[in-house]
């Protein structure tokens, strides 16, 4: 990528995809297992410790990277074609040149992002925010391993983004399943933290779980589903043994503790959507539901995995 005379001579080989004729490519590179050992050897030394318990996010951040690469990670690409579009059509206006990214497991939703302004011209300025600095280490290696080049300019901050400001204000706001890390009232802060980010007009881009019969139970994996995904990610280690040189009996264990610790708060409804976004000063213009197939099934998975779901498919303005 992306000095600005490449982004010029692919604008030009590639204006089929810019007047729509073509669907945009929606999968962008992903050398997850190349960041694999990255990660997991990052993740003791980095993830944040919790002020609390003292206990580090190392389950989730040091295990996320094994979940994708069995395919069993609820990942921005379900949703590749929505951002693909959505995105691209904002690089494509040049309004939308201060992106945030609010809250990611690790470089996939940047790489996205990176996908859909290869061609904008000027460069986008990203920042990522993250409370946790080990997300942040992986998006910097992804852009000095996918596009060394470039004259993209990306700034992280490790914050827990409700505590964070900023002089800066951003044209475009993205995250994948951000929603769903907030219980109700802090993710009335969220919205308006976001609205507080985002100059008027600005966009937020995401995805988010919706499930009427969520429970705070099912806000959690329950003891049978802990035990059969531990079984599930042994069976997918062995196959994974000689490729990744791991151990199915560590990586069942890792598995066990991220089954016990992680948990997500679903929005009930597209109603309750509505109210939280337009309540705290946004108007949509792109709401859909999407029903994804998952590869695990709801016996063996819980929060955060690939699993049959319905997604909310988002573009909001800041009024
Ligand atoms: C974006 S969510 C869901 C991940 C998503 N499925 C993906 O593929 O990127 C997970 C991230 O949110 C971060 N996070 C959770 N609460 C946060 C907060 N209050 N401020 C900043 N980051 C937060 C966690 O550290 C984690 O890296």
């Amino acid at each position: 990528m992306n000095s600005s005379k490449e982004r010029e001579n692919r604008k030009m080989a590639g204006t089929e995809a810019a007047t729509g004729r073509m669907s945009p490519p929606s999968s962008p590179e992903d050398p997850v297992i190349q960041s694999l050992p990255v990660a997991i050897e990052a993740a003791p030394g980095l993830c944040r410790k919790d002020p609390v318990t003292g206990e580090s996010c190392s389950w989730y951040h040091g295990f996320w990277p094994y979940l994708r690469v069995f395919g069993l990670a609820a990942t921005p690409q379900r949703h590749g074609k929505f951002f693909a579009e959505m995105l691209g059509r904002l690089a494509r206006d040049g309004q939308h040149r201060r992106v945030l990214v609010s809250g990611t497991a690790d470089y996939a939703m940047l790489a996205h992002i990176l996908l859909a302004y290869r061609d904008a011209d000027p460069a986008p300025e990203i920042s990522v925010v993250d409370r946790c600095e080990t997300p942040l280490f992986l998006c910097k290696w992804y852009m000095e391993r996918v596009c060394p080049d470039a004259d993209i300019e990306l700034k992280t901050k490790t914050t827990d983004i409700l505590n964070w400001d900023t002089e800066d204000r951003f044209d475009m706001l993205c995250c994948h399943s951000f929603l769903s890390q907030f219980s109700n009232l802090p993710r009335q802060a969220l919205i308006a933290k976001w609205r507080h980010l985002l100059r008027p007009g600005g966009k937020v881009v995401t995805t988010t779980r919706i499930d009427p019969a969520w429970t705070p139970q099912a806000a959690v994996f329950s003891p049978d589903q802990i035990a059969s995904f531990g079984d599930r990610v042994y069976r997918e280690s062995c196959q994974w043994r000689e490729k990744l040189g791991i151990d199915p009996d560590e990586v069942a264990a890792a598995a066990k503790r991220y089954a016990e610790r992680t948990r997500t708060n679903c929005i009930g409804s597209l109603e309750e959507l509505r109210e939280l976004f337009e309540t705290g000063g946004f108007k949509f213009d792109h709401l859909m539901l999407s029903h994804l197939e998952g590869k695990a099934p709801s016996s063996q998975s819980g929060p955060g995995l690939n699993r049959q779901a319905v997604y909310a498919e988002i573009v909001a303005s800041r009024a």
